[in-house]
């Protein structure tokens, strides 16, 4: 696809900061520094250029798919032949224990199925109401209105603490209605406090040490786990026991839908605790960084912006009601989901899929070529890579939402675009989340205007999600 003709020169597009691709091989040092501070900055040129590298680093070896064949290999055709790597398992087994996205075999198959009504396409169109709720008061209360809340017309804010607090809200809006037994003043510090203790990799899963090692980065965290199961473990009894009692006037959210699946065919309490800390886990940091890099990247595009404001202009009427229910939003905004789906192939907020294979296995490609792939072999599909591929990619580096237009969607291939997996472990949340960022993002665009702070430096970094390292300072303007 050549989308040079698509922009005037005098719209060149904006190539938000990341790291150049170093052209010299790293040593074993400054491989082990890299992945322990930013795992973003490991990748070579060759990553960005040829369709897969065979890599060993001490003992242990690793495949890395660009190729969408073999991608679709890995993932789909032969996925019965790959398992979860084990530092992924090492470090969010002891958080999420036996929730969706860290269990294996017989109790992954039995909750994925048990799981799936929950999140069709008809159950997320139900949240839309919320989401616009909560979004609409998250702006009234964060931003206000000129001379509200104390603030100007004009203001700075870390956009990236905003959007995590936006999504978080919206999710426990959704997950339990507000409903949250907690001492805690802020349930929100706490995730974000849980989440950056325990889900990160310490030295000691470098070096594959079993779980009973202590991992000093960790400490802190355990206590921290307990205070949120305990938390949750309360919600769920409380939720239970007015199931019990008045059954007709229970909210429908995922916390009822989850306690309506207990029981032998479907899911065990334990197992109901672990999904719902998978799902505050995996379903509001990644969704926040989106939504983050996607105003920085729209700042720097004024074309865009001008798009995507005169879209959310027209459905979200200046005076009155929205001329559409926001179940329809993703599809009367082309350009607002274009710029979120941008977003997510310049700065995936899960940067990397990484499996191992269990069997030894071998592809062949369409011209000839053969991959063997031994036992135990880890084999990393990475969005960071793909997503800026050189062979796949017109102007890898560059923003430009025009590519996710319906007119030349078609034109990207299934296992080029992976911001939410492929296969049968592909995210279960993808629906909820494009709605959940279009709703958010017409909400917030429709009324303020935000801009890069000058001399701000950003800079990604791969922590849990593809993240600003220094925060993303931006000024937010009332909209005339
Ligand atoms: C922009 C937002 C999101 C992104 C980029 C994202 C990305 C991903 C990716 C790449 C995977 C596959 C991981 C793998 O194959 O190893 C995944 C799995 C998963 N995601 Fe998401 N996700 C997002 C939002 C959500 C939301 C909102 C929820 C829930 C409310 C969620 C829940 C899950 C779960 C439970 C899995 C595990 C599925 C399984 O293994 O069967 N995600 N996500």
């Amino acid at each position: 696809m050549d989308l040079r003709n698509a922009l005037s020169s005098s719209t060149e597009p904006y190539c938000p900061p990341a790291p150049v691709p170093h052209q010299q091989p790293l040593t074993k040092l400054q491989v082990i520094r890299t992945a322990l501070r930013n795992p973003l900055e490991l990748w070579g040129q060759a990553s960005f250029t040829l369709p897969w590298i065979e890599t060993k680093f001490f003992k242990e070896r690793t495949l890395i798919v660009n190729d969408p064949g073999l991608i679709r290999h890995v993932l789909v055709d032969n996925v019965a032949n790959y398992e979860m790597s084990e530092i992924r398992q090492l470090v969010l087994r002891p958080i999420l224990r036996d929730g969706l996205l860290t269990a294996e075999g017989a109790v992954w198959k039995r909750s994925r199925k048990a799981m799936a009504p929950v999140f069709t396409p008809r159950h997320s169109k139900g949240f839309a109401g919320q989401m616009l709720a909560r979004s609409e008061a998250f702006v009234e209360e964060r931003y206000g209105s000129v001379g509200s809340n104390g603030l100007s017309g004009s203001f700075q804010t870390d956009i990236c603490v905003d959007m995590t607090d936006l999504t978080f809200d919206i999710l426990s809006e959704t997950l339990f209605s507000g409903e949250v037994v907690t001492e805690s003043e802020n349930v929100a510090d706490d995730v974000d406090n849980l989440l950056h203790r325990m889900g990160r990799i310490d030295p000691m899963d470098m070096l594959r040490a079993p779980p009973w090692v202590p991992r000093l980065t960790r400490i802190g965290g355990r206590k921290v786990l307990e205070k949120f199961r305990a938390m949750v473990a309360e919600t769920m009894d409380q939720r239970r026991e007015r199931l019990r009692r008045t059954p007709d006037a229970v909210p429908q959210d995922f916390l009822t839908l989850l306690l309506q699946l207990e029981g032998p065919e479907g899911l065990t309490s334990g197992e109901i605790e672990d999904n719902i800390l998978t799902f505050i886990g995996a379903g509001h940091e990644t969704t926040a960084r989106a939504l983050a890099w996607t105003l920085h990247c729209v700042a720097r595009s004024p074309h865009v912006r001008e798009k995507m404001e005169a879209e959310i202009d027209a459905v979200l009427a200046t005076d009155g009601e929205p001329v559409a229910d926001p179940v329809e939003w993703l599809d009367r905004m082309p350009w607002v989901r274009a710029s979120f789906e941008e977003a997510l192939r310049l700065y995936p907020p899960a940067p990397s899929i990484n499996r191992a294979a269990i069997e030894p296995d071998s592809w062949t490609s369409p011209e000839g070529k053969t991959v063997k792939i031994d036992a135990g072999v880890t084999v990393l599909v990475m969005p960071w890579t793909l997503h800026r591929h050189e062979l796949l990619w017109d102007r890898p580096r560059a923003f430009m939402p025009e590519r996710f237009l319906p007119e030349n969607r078609g034109t990207i291939g299934r296992f080029q675009y992976l911001p939410f997996g492929a296969g049968p472990r592909t995210c279960i949340g993808a629906t909820f989340a494009m709605q959940e960022a279009v709703i958010a993002l017409a909400v917030l665009m429709h009324r303020y205007r935000f801009d890069m702070v000058p001399g701000a430096h950003v800079w990604p970094v791969q922590k849990l999600t593809t993240q600003p390292r220094d925060g993303l300072p931006m000024q937010v303007t009332l909209r005339a």
